[in-house]
């Protein structure tokens, strides 16, 4: 799709309006012609459509050059965000689509502009449109899928440096937009296809020709000689072998340390031996979408240059029961040489980013974050429009929560703790990985972050790097979706951490 500039239009077949609730809605019959202009008149005498948030009305008009007008509710311009303002550009593109259109015009209004700048204006409506646009539909019959628009053009009056701004973003939008889908796509293809070998076969494709990166691909042979033992645990009732995918981004100076994103890799999470009931296993396709967004945001990253170097590890394997299956009270050995107990083969997302947290000692990295679909008690917690947020350093913390706001993301910060320390110290081994605090499950997405911390330390050093933890619980949307996104992987963390890495 392309996304363009125009100061005005004469025609266009989807030509949408945003307006604010209690401004005056006259406004919107000032771009069209006199004919459409006494339809909308009509409207707004109506007082059908007021422009409340969340609002909208399709005009038909008889004119031909503007034969559908929708006029969408941005509510009152006190309140409104720029998730909100992604949220309309994502819904005029989707109902754009549902009139069967590849082409639709979007006035930009100036108060937005003004409030959250030209460049943000671009960067994220050109994104919000790409993403709208984007349906996982190649497993349909083709009368069936949804058609690819061609164009969306941003009517908006802005000049000189202001325009240069606008035009700039919606480039960069472009980009970003362009790998979120991507790697929206790794997350929704079935899980018999989005195989370990596969993810990594597309990571080394999508990697291709992007300067300054490069990927290695761990195959088993390295994974043991590693000792990489959690890694090899939970994979090792699969017939698909595990990978350890590794991309490094050089952006920075050579002796600039480097951001080490980390992401949970499972291709499929049955539970394992400790099996998930059906209704909890459906959707386990995504469980990989950790590593799906440390893949994005690096590559995101690079594509925009930043001058950081930067590194993602992706820990990739499959959870699945067998003979061959590793077992609640068996003992993991880390790459670190600390032993695992297993009380639950379900909770292996903290075992295989063990390894892959003991893994990033050897970069001395800057800051270490992850990213995993880890617990079902986070999605209980927060629901499933924020992530939570792990840290015991104050400034990582208030780092990405910035860069989330700033993204129209939403994180919400959860505690470590030494409760939850206390309550994953086993018996017979020297950590297990599960453990609850006043109850077998309680707290469950801090325990499950405080097994995670105890891999930031190298036992024989005692250094720890700077580490924070994200658990993506709004990492995929039902398969209905939003009216502002479709259902399925929504690619969500990258465009935060997007703004950390460039902040
Ligand atoms: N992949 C799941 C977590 C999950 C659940 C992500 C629902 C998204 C939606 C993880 O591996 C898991 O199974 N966690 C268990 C941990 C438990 C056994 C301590 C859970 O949350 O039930
Ligand atoms: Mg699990
Ligand atoms: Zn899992």
């Amino acid at each position: 799709m392309e996304v363009l500039v125009k100061k005005s239009i004469e025609q266009s077949p989807f030509f949408v309006v945003p307006l604010f609730e209690g401004k005056g809605l006259k406004e919107a019959s000032q771009y069209v012609d006199s004919q459409t202009a006494s339809l909308i008149d009509a409207v707004i005498r109506s007082k059908d459509f007021e422009a409340k948030k969340g609002t909208s009305t399709l005009v038909y008009s008889p004119s031909g050059q503007m034969p559908r007008i929708l006029l969408v509710g941005l509510g009152k311009e006190k309140d409104i965000s720029l998730k909100g303002y992604k949220e309309v550009i994502g819904n005029a593109v989707i109902a754009a689509q549902g009139k069967k259109q590849t082409a639709l015009s979007i006035r930009i209004p100036q108060e937005l502009e003004k409030k959250f700048g030209p460049y943000a204006c671009g960067y994220y409506g050109a994104l919000a449109a790409m993403l709208a646009e984007y349906s996982f539909d190649q497993h349909k019959q083709k009368d069936a899928q949804v058609i690819p628009m061609s164009s969306c053009t941003f009517v908006s009056q802005l000049n000189g440096k202001d325009e240069k701004q606008l035009i700039k973003g919606i480039e960069e939008g472009r980009l970003v937009a362009g790998v979120i889908n991507d790697i929206r796509h790794l997350g929704n293809t079935p899980p018999g296809i989005m195989t370990p070998t596969l993810l990594s076969k597309e990571t080394v494709r999508l990697s291709k020709n992007i300067k300054n990166v490069s990927v290695n691909i761990l195959s088993l042979p390295d994974i043991k000689k590693l000792g990489m033992g959690c890694l090899l645990g939970v994979s090792q009732g699969s017939v698909e072998e595990p990978k350890f995918i590794i991309v490094e981004y050089k952006g920075g100076a050579a002796s600039s340390k480097p951001t080490v994103l980390i992401g949970k890799g499972i291709t499929f999470d049955s539970g394992g031996l400790s099996i998930k009931p059906d209704a909890y296993m459906s959707d386990m396709k995504f469980d990989m979408l950790g590593a799906a967004t440390a893949l994005g945001s690096i590559l995101a990253a690079a594509k925009l240059n930043v001058k950081k170097n930067i590194v993602a590890l992706l820990p990739s394997c499959e959870n699945m029961p067998s003979g061959s299956s590793y077992r609640p009270d068996d003992i993991l050995i880390a790459m670190n040489g600390q032993s695992v107990l297993v009380e639950n083969t379900d909770a292996e997302g903290r075992l295989i980013l063990a390894d892959a947290l003991c893994y990033a000692h050897t970069y001395n990295p800057k800051d270490v974050i992850d990213f995993a679909t880890l617990t079902g008690a986070c999605m209980v917690a927060l629901g499933n429009e924020r992530s939570g947020l792990f840290s015991p350093e104050q400034s990582l913390i208030e780092g990405l929560l910035q860069a989330g706001s700033k993204a129209g993301e939403y994180l919400w910060h959860l505690p470590l703790g030494e409760e939850y320390s206390e309550a994953i110290k086993a018996e017979v081994a020297d950590i297990k990985n599960l453990g609850g605090v006043g109850g077998s499950r309680y707290g469950g997405a801090s325990t499950a972050a405080a097994f995670l911390q105890y891999f930031t330390e190298d036992p024989k050093t005692k250094k720890t790097y700077p580490w924070a933890h994200l658990d993506l619980s709004s990492c995929y949307t039902g398969t209905k979706g939003k009216s502002y996104i479709r259902g399925g992987a929504n690619g969500f963390g990258v465009q935060t951490m997007v703004e950390y890495l460039r902040g």
